[in-house]
């Protein structure tokens, strides 16, 4: 956990929120891991009689914004789903869209991801994943992986059903090759056999857009995570938001199942 008080105030930091802003959430606790599902692209654009695409577009300006707010707050694990297994039933141009949106997306902030400390990490399944999208999202994972800072994890291709099958699935080849007994899976030790085993448990999930589901969203990880959902489409999802989320959580009795 990391509050306010130790935040360094560069000169960029004014520049989007301004440093009167950041004083002004000096009382706020932040989680280590916070995820969210970033819902209501369509019905953004909808209203406003635009594309869907369009709706994708200002969906990932909001991204922008709020991981430029999760790395000045310190938060060290923020993870978003951006494409879910499920996702490849949408219409083919809107899937290509948003393939192209991802890789357009790292070509060019690649520079700013890095020189920001921002470690890039993709959940999901690579397979399926078009060429020219996985080349510029496993170029991003390279050139960031000693940063520090903020670990920006992107939902890609991501199902919760399907990493929790691909763990039983490597559960048994280990089993069968000799390296682990029977006694050996435990609760406790199946999320060694997840995308990304050294990744704690997100502590908030947020979900844009008013829907009361989980989608299919970290089935394993969210077992005991704070849920918030906001009425407000992704497009208008703004870092004031993500503090009012926060402040919330802050308020939580977490009891994980047991008594205080
Ligand atoms: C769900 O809203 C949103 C998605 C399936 C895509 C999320 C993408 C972004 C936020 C843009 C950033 C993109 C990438 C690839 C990093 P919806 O389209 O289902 O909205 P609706 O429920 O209103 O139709």
């Amino acid at each position: 956990m990391s509050t306010f008080f130790n935040r360094n105030k560069s000169n960029s930091d004014s520049e989007q929120i301004g440093s009167e802003d950041l004083e002004s959430f000096d009382d706020i606790i932040v989680p280590d891991h916070i995820a969210m599902i970033m819902d209501g692209n369509g019905r953004w654009a909808k209203q406003r009689e635009l594309s869907r695409s369009e709706g994708h577009l200002e969906g990932a300006k909001t991204l922008y914004s709020i991981v430029d707010f999760c790395r000045k707050i310190n938060l060290k694990y923020l993870t978003v789903y951006a494409f879910s297994t499920e996702n490849w039933l949408r219409p083919k141009s809107e899937v290509n869209f948003l393939m192209s949106l991802l890789k357009n997306m790292f070509n060019k902030y690649i520079k700013e991801i890095v020189d920001g400390n921002i470690r890039v990490r993709i959940l999901g399944d690579k397979n399926n994943i078009p060429k020219a999208t996985l080349s510029i999202i496993e170029k991003a994972e390279k050139q960031s992986e000693n940063n520090t800072g903020l670990q920006f994890i992107i939902a890609f291709n991501y199902g919760g059903r399907r990493e929790i099958a691909n763990a039983a699935k490597e559960i048994a080849k280990a089993y069968s090759n000799g390296d682990i007994s029977l006694n050996d899976i435990n609760e406790d030790n199946f999320h060694n056999y997840l995308y990304l085993p050294d990744v704690p448990d997100p502590d908030l999930i947020i979900r844009s857009s008013g829907e009361m589901r989980i989608s299919n969203f970290l089935l394993w990880q969210l077992a005991y995570s704070e849920f918030w959902v906001s009425d407000i489409l992704w497009p208008d999802f703004k870092p004031e938001n993500l503090v009012e989320a926060i402040r919330d959580f802050n308020n939580r009795d977490r009891r994980y199942g047991g008594i205080k």
